[in-house]
This record gives structure tokens, sequence and C-alpha cells, in this order.
């Protein structure tokens, strides 16, 4: 397929073209915590795929940066905090190291709807990260044993030895934790919802946290 035909299809494809729920911004919660929960449990309570993945954007030292798409794990509603697991010697680890400022996304086609959160991210301590692990299933945990994310892999066969070698070891000790598995918040200092209208008229509500004084909102131009 040549680059024109790839273009000619994705101008066919439809977006946004609902029929997508509404938004009334001016009925929307002071804080952005509670109206991402009642977003999080419709998309939940009504068939949009997977609407618990999001991508994760952070940025290196120099301030280059990466995303990629994770599980959210968690939610602390009144602080607008999201959890998020994964390995502190991978490429996000590592630039979480160096620079602990990171940036959430979910977007969920069936209800036009786009989230946005950002704010500084913290490791939560040893018990939070052996919770999580250990609340995994068997592949889970086998896969959080299997090699160093974010290395380079010589090839599938080192991958299915490094996955039996890690399967030895989850069976040998099912409360074992690996050493870098981590869980991080993210607590939100800026929070954007995004409500698609098939018509064009999208809206656009931000919420600013000012330390100490609160939560403000306002409208975007869409
Ligand atoms: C649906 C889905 C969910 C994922 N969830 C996680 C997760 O919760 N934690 C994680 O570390 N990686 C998860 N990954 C893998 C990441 O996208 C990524 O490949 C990996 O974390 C390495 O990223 P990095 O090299 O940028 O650190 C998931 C991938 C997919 C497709």
């Amino acid at each position: 397929m040549t680059a024109e035909e790839l273009l000619a299809r994705m101008r066919q494809a439809p977006v946004l073209a609902g029929p997508l729920p509404g938004f009334d911004p001016e009925r929307a919660d002071d804080t952005p915590g509670p109206l991402f929960a009642r977003w999080l449990a419709h998309a939940l309570g009504t068939g949009v795929p997977e609407p618990h993945v999001m991508t994760l954007s952070t940025a290196d030292a120099e301030a280059r940066p990466s995303a990629r798409v994770l599980m959210l794990r968690g939610v602390d509603i009144e602080e607008c905090g999201f959890v998020f697991a994964s390995d502190a010697g991978s490429r996000k680890g590592r630039e979480l190291t160096a620079n602990p400022y990171a940036a959430l996304s979910w977007y969920w086609p069936l209800h036009g709807r786009q989230i946005r959160m950002a704010g500084r991210v913290a490791v939560l301590d040893g018990d939070a990260a052996r919770r999580d692990f250990l609340g995994r299933g068997e592949a889970s945990r086998i896969s959080g044993f299997t090699g160093r994310m974010s290395e380079p892999l010589a090839g599938p066969d080192e991958y299915e030895t490094e996955r039996r070698r890690a399967a030895g070891l989850v069976a040998a000790d099912p409360q074992a934790v690996p050493e870098g598995h981590t869980v991080y918040v993210l607590r939100a200092d800026e929070a954007e919802f995004f409500q698609g209208d098939s018509r064009g008229f999208h809206v656009r509500l931000r919420y600013v946290r000012e330390e100490g004084a609160g939560w403000t909102r306002g409208l975007l131009w869409p």
C-alpha cells in the first residue's frame, strides 16, 4: 500500500462519529478526581475496551520525551493521584528518577472522551510494591522476573531461557518480589477533560491545582 492510499483510507475512517455522551462543564465537580472516577466507571460499565489502559509520557534529563501504555492500578479520588507499576530499571523508571514529572492520558473512542493528567510522580514504599506484585496472577509474576525490561534482547531463545528460569524462581518461592518492581503515584496538578462532539462542538475543561489554594477550573478553546 502506498502512502497516498493509506492517507485516503485514513480520511475515510470515521472519528468521533457518535452517538457520544454529553458533558455539561457547568455541572462538573469542584475537583478532577471525582469526575475522573465517574467517567472511568461509566466507561467500565458501558463496554469501552480496556478503559484502564493509559499512556504514560515521561522525559529524560535532556527533556527528550517518551511514551508507552500502562495499566492504571489505582486512583486516589480525593488527592487526584494515579497509581501504576513498573520496573525501576526500565526506560520509564530511569527517566522518572532523572525527572519525576510525567503526564498520563486516556482516549475512549466509544465515548469520544480524552482525559489528561500531569504532575509529579512519587515512589510508594516497598510494602505497596509487594502487595501489588503478590496480588498478580502467576503468568504476570513470571513476566516480572523475566529479563531486564527495556534492555536489548538477543532473540527468542534468550527470552525462552529467561522465562523458564523465572518460572522456576516463582515456583520455588511464590512470595518473591523482583527487586526493581516499583509502584508509582502521579499526583496531578493539572487535569483536562475533553468531550468530543460529532458536530465539532467539543468541550475542554481544565483544572489547575494551586498549592495551598486548591483547584480552579475553566474552559479551553477546543
Ligand atoms: C495493554 C498494555 C498494558 C501494559 N501495562 C504495563 C504496566 O502496567 N506496567 C509496565 O511496566 N508495562 C506495561 N506494558 C508494557 C509497556 O507498554 C512498555 O512496553 C514497557 O513498560 C517498557 O517501557 P519503557 O521501555 O518505556 O520503560 C503494557 C503494555 C500494554 C500493551
